[in-house]
């Protein structure tokens, strides 16, 4: 690449080899022409601006420390022009020519925003997750981006902590599809390619087991649940070649992840065998600090880079205090140049060595960014993450024609929502809303706001009733705007906030048919509305495309297909209630008379279970069948086959669930996990057959002296539509010991589906 000098660098060692080459001699011999202070700048990741005023601080002195080759990295930036620019001047006026890596908090979407994640697992549909990164892979890379914070894996079994709306939910092995799916639609087959980006699962650790639900707050995880649990995303992500990780603000059993060289090194790095770019979150190296495990920032830069952290983001401590941390013990040298080799070995693989300007095409930039492939893909991907959580009386879908509709709800008319914590580009503008949509589907339609899910104004509850009383028709939307979830979202509560219940009660007594949409990123507790809503669809927070979506479904042109990826409670007290517990000694009985591990004022199932979802049409299960009795477990496989046919008349689509239980073991082991499921698309009388093949290491389990360990024994499997919806059992024998290699829930379930002519 003429006229980079990072390139020349290059060549002058290895001439007439690309740059792009795997090989480390090139990496090696830039790394001996830096001086320390340049190596050390390759370890610093800066803010150009913040998420909300991207590229605001890129001023002149700013541009003075890219000339010096202290930054390796900017977040909060976009715009091909602009980021250019900035390359280059890293690449034309720094002594050494080195490209800056781009990077931004891309997680649903760039200008074009999908469904925010939870509603995305929701559609239990790993290729709507690919789909998604595709497109926010194609958008990020023509505005200059090359590096996004997403996907987020951290399970969440606990809906109080506000960031459960970012990942996948509860489950593992639902989160490990999706965490393989978004990676692979980020950095596509070739990450030397223009429009593709490096993917950075966050937050490694166990950020989402934060105690209490409150964001921040350690958490206190026994080793097996660590490791088959909150670790299994990150393992999957790892197999599908994550560029990058990033560390969790969190401490696991008092060890704070960024500081903790057991986890990083030793495990990601030595027994994982990954080598990627290894990010702190924002300033979590700094908080070392007040973690209470560093006493000074030279102190925190040490520990970070012996956990093997490549690069701090935005806290200038490996910048301004790792020198000190060297210089008083040199041993950490070559633990400084491994971080920035890792670092060069990114920004080679993206290509950047041979060509720093290939994501800074502004006429691509004008031509993907918001384009109607674009917003259909976000339209189709709405409409597979709405649940159908109740139709009592097949109140939907609607009629088209003869109802006067009464449209209740503030949060109905509120594009800005709809957008999700994490918005990038996205713009409100973009946004068509549930009233937009219905108004211009529908020719009767009265819209009061009622109440909104912020404020205490009650004002507004009359003229709602006023509307429904002169209407056919309810629907009305209740939830969670867009700012109770997210980042420092966290809630004591799980219901209604506002004075939305006030609101909901006093249409629930008009007696009109009453169909609410939910809206909001986390579950709600909502006994109330499970028992006097006649319809319930759970909507999230789509996107741009979340009116049409929501409208599609309420009048039948779409069949919701959606299953809940996370547990629904029936009060906050019941969380976490996520279906895969433990049995106890004395499982949770009905019957108030025994002693068992319930609460005593509750029923002991949640209100909508783990991969609940209705439809409107129904499903019938044939009876499983499986293709032998034993498998070794040295090797061993086995196939479990269903017929599903599509007994009422409508087209729908069924997510097939396939649970295992290991009903004796070594240690105690959940009453059910989820170890395979395919969404398959049924029309009217129609079967398919649906097979899952597994492995034996699918049933492993981390065993008393930790290692993936294979017991022999029996083994249940159930196929069913819904965690609490199992319609057919079956069981084998696993023969002999074995060994595993990584989490089962990482591990892919080979699906297979067959029409069978009938
Ligand atoms: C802090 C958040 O925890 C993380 O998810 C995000 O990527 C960074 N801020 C950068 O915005």
């Amino acid at each position: 690449m003429a006229g980079t000098v990072g390139a020349q660098a290059f060549e002058s060692v290895e001439v007439g080899q690309s740059s792009r080459s795997a090989n480390p001699a090139n990496i090696d011999a830039l790394l001996d022409q830096m001086t320390l202070d340049e190596k050390i700048g390759q370890l610093v990741q800066r803010m150009g601006g913040r998420s909300k005023a991207l590229n605001s601080r890129l001023g002149p002195d700013e541009l003075e420390k890219v000339r010096r080759g202290e930054v390796g990295s900017y977040l909060h930036v976009a715009g091909a022009e602009p980021l250019r620019e900035l390359q280059r001047v890293a690449v034309e006026e720094s002594r050494l020519g080195i490209p800056l890596l781009f990077s931004m908090d891309v997680v649903h979407g760039y200008r074009t925003i999908f469904p925010v994640p939870l509603a995305m697992a929701a559609s239990w549909d790993p290729d709507t997750a690919v789909r998604h990164a595709r497109i926010a892979a194609t958008e990020a890379s023509a505005a200059g981006l090359h590096w996004t914070f997403a996907p987020m894996v951290d399970i969440a079994r606990d809906p109080r902590w506000g960031r459960i709306v970012e990942g996948a939910g509860e489950d593992a092995f639902l989160g490990s599809r999706m965490a393989v799916a978004q990676v692979r639609g980020f950095q596509g087959s070739d990450l030397a390619a223009a429009d593709t980006i490096i993917a950075g699962a966050k937050h490694f650790g166990a950020y989402g087991a934060a105690e209490g639900g409150r964001d921040y707050a350690g958490a206190e995880v026994g080793k097996r649940t660590m490791q088959e649990v909150y670790l299994a995303p990150f393992r999957a992500a790892a197999e599908a070649d994550t560029a990058s990780y990033m560390t969790a603000f969190n401490a696991v059993d008092g060890v704070p992840t960024t500081g903790n060289a057991a986890l990083l090194r030793t495990m990601l790095r030595d027994e994982w065998g990954w080598e990627g770019l290894l990010l702190s979150d924002w300033r979590a190296v700094e908080e070392l600090m007040a973690h209470g495990v560093a006493g000074s920032r030279s102190d925190a830069a040490r520990l970070a880079l012996e956990a093997s952290v490549d690069m701090d983001m935005v806290a200038d401590v490996y910048a301004a205090d790792l020198k000190a941390a060297i210089d008083a013990d040199p041993a950490l040298v070559p633990l400084l140049d491994q971080a920035v080799r890792r670092i060069l070995e990114t920004k080679r693989t993206l290509g950047l060595f041979d060509d720093p300007y290939k994501y800074h095409d502004a006429a691509r930039e004008s031509r993907v960014i918001l384009s109607d492939d674009h917003r259909a893909a976000a339209r189709t991907a709405a409409q597979r993450s709405i649940v159908l959580l109740k139709n009592e009386g097949d109140v939907l879908p609607l009629a088209k024609d003869a109802q006067h509709i009464a449209l209740i709800g503030a949060l109905a008319d509120d594009a800005l929502s709809q957008l999700g914590s994490w918005r990038a580009r996205g713009m409100a503008e973009d946004v068509v809303t549930l009233r937009a949509a219905l108004e211009a589907a529908h020719p009767n339609v009265t819209f009061a706001p009622g109440a909104d899910s912020r404020s205490d104004d009650a004002s507004g509850i009359p003229a709602a009733i006023a509307a429904a009383q002169s209407s056919d028709l309810i629907v009305l939307a209740l939830g969670e705007d867009f700012d109770w979830s997210g980042e420092a979202r966290s809630r004591s509560s799980l219901e209604l906030p506002g004075r939305q219940r006030e609101l909901f009660e006093a249409l629930a007594a008009t007696g009109k048919p009453l169909v609410v949409v939910l809206m909001g990123g986390r579950p709600l507790a909502i006994p109330e509305i499970a028992e006097k809503a006649d319809a319930v669809l759970q909507t999230w927070l789509l996107g741009i495309e979340a009116g049409p979506a929501i409208v599609a479904t309420l009048f039948g042109e779409n069949n919701p297909g959606g299953k809940l990826p996370a547990s629904f409670p029936r009060t906050t007290g019941q969380v976490p209630v996520n279906y895969d517990f433990l049995p106890s000694g004395r499982p949770a009985d009905p019957d108030l008379t025994k002693d068992t591990a319930r609460y005593m004022d509750q029923p002991i199932t949640p209100l909508y279970a783990f991969g609940h979802g209705l439809s409107y049409t129904d499903f019938a299960y044939g009876e499983p069948m499986l293709d032998r009795s034993e498998i070794a477990a040295d090797g061993g496989a086995l196939t479990i086959s269903v017929d599903v046919t599509n007994s009422g008349a409508r087209g729908g689509d069924e997510v097939v669930q396939l649970y295992m239980r290991d009903p004796v073991a070594n240690v105690s082991r959940p009453v059910k996990q989820l170890r395979g499921f395919r969404r398959v698309a049924l029309a009217p009388g129609e079967t398919k057959r649906v097979s899952f093949t597994l492995t034996a290491d699918q049933f492993a389990l981390w065993g008393p002296s930790g290692g993936w360990v294979i017991e022999p024994g029996e083994i249940e499997l159930m196929i069913g539509s819904a965690s609490d919806d199992i319609r057919g059992r079956t069981s084998f024998t696993i023969t002999g010991r074995g060994a595993g290699r990584i989490a089962p829930a990482a591990i892919e379930t080979r699906t297979l589906v067959m029409e069978t002519g009938q």
